[in-house]
């Protein structure tokens, strides 16, 4: 694998899904695979799951991993060509990609949409600078538009806590505060679009994803609708993707406080389990009660973040 961004990266769903409860049984088998080898993991934005879980992953393997954390503990980077260089940003990146993969054998990249301009964004103009200045295997660690690794660790938790070979499963949107990307509902939306589960969206009007990730998926505006018989109900909250209407990208449309999931949304369900990506805005988001609840597995999903990095790396360094 010479890059980990969509879905199609991974190839065959199944195989995958084989290969993660393997590598979570037994986590060290794949111990001298990463021997003398160095995984670079930029944190161009803050993180808990997705830097200690690739930490983790990357030391199961046996690589040595190396975090930077851009502007903290380095230059500030300039990402635009072409720019006069007379402000706060003191080295450019095309200098500072090829730097850093010299000192690596695969690189993990953290750096979210600036939900100013859409076709930046959606042409995921950072990450293609690290493919193409930096000539080593690229994994986003949620970029613009994608967080593949937070939606192969969705997947890897439904299909352990599925009771049905086809579950109903349901993304809602649900208010937050600030304006956030479109990465990880863009993600799972193109993964549950690849498995075999039965899979709606739900949001607010003038929330619709980008059609390249919504794919064939359900749209339902009612959510409760939407959340009949769910088996699982995974809550997200994210900005407007200018589908459209490309001049409200990255605003606040809505912070309807109904859409908070909460007990009277999971009691249309079938007993659904309550899945978030972490970090969550209790009571914005889902409620104490929801959360707080046997039937959430946020904390089963974000352990299960080390299993699918350590399948990513395991493949990239076979293929190295
Ligand atoms: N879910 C997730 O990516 O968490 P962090 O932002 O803390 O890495």
């Amino acid at each position: 694998m010479k890059s980990f961004f969509n879905v199609e990266d991974i190839g065959d769903l199944k195989k995958a899904l084989a290969e993660a409860k393997q590598v979570k049984s037994t986590p060290f088998a794949w111990k001298n695979l990463g021997e003398n080898k160095t995984i670079m993991l930029v944190f161009f934005n803050s993180s808990l799951r997705t830097r200690l879980s690739s930490q983790k992953a990357a030391l199961n393997l046996g690589m040595n991993p190396i975090v930077l954390n851009i502007g903290q503990d380095s230059w500030k980077l300039e990402t635009s060509m072409g720019v006069v260089m007379d402000g706060d940003k003191s080295e450019h990146i095309k200098e500072a990609i090829p730097v850093m993969t010299s000192y690596c054998d695969i690189i993990g990249i953290r750096a979210f949409a600036g939900l100013t301009d859409r076709e930046y964004d959606y042409n995921e103009t950072i990450l293609r600078q690290f493919i193409e200045y930096g000539g080593k295997p690229v994994i986003s660690l949620e970029s613009a538009t994608v967080h593949p690794c937070q939606a192969f660790a969705d997947l890897i938790t439904i299909d352990e806590y599925k009771k049905k070979d086809r579950p109903k499963v349901v993304m809602t949107w649900a208010p937050h505060p600030k304006a956030l990307p479109q990465a990880v509902p863009n993600s799972f939306a193109q993964w549950m679009n690849a498995a075999d589960v039965d899979f709606v969206i739900t949001h607010p009007e003038g929330y619709e994803l980008d059609p390249r990730f919504a794919g064939n998926a359900r749209i339902e505006y009612d959510q409760m609708k939407a959340l009949e018989g769910a088996d699982f109900v995974y809550a997200k909250n994210w900005s407007c993707p200018g589908t459209t209407n490309p001049g409200d990208y990255g605003k606040i449309l809505s912070k309807d406080m109904g859409w908070t999931v909460d007990e009277r949304h999971m009691a249309v369900t079938d007993n659904a389990y309550f899945m978030h990506c972490l970090p969550v805005r209790r009571n914005m988001i889902v409620s104490d009660a929801v959360i707080d609840a046997p039937s959430s597995l946020v904390i089963p999903e974000a352990a299960n973040r080390v299993v699918s990095a350590q399948v990513v790396m395991k493949r990239m360094l076979e293929d190295l």
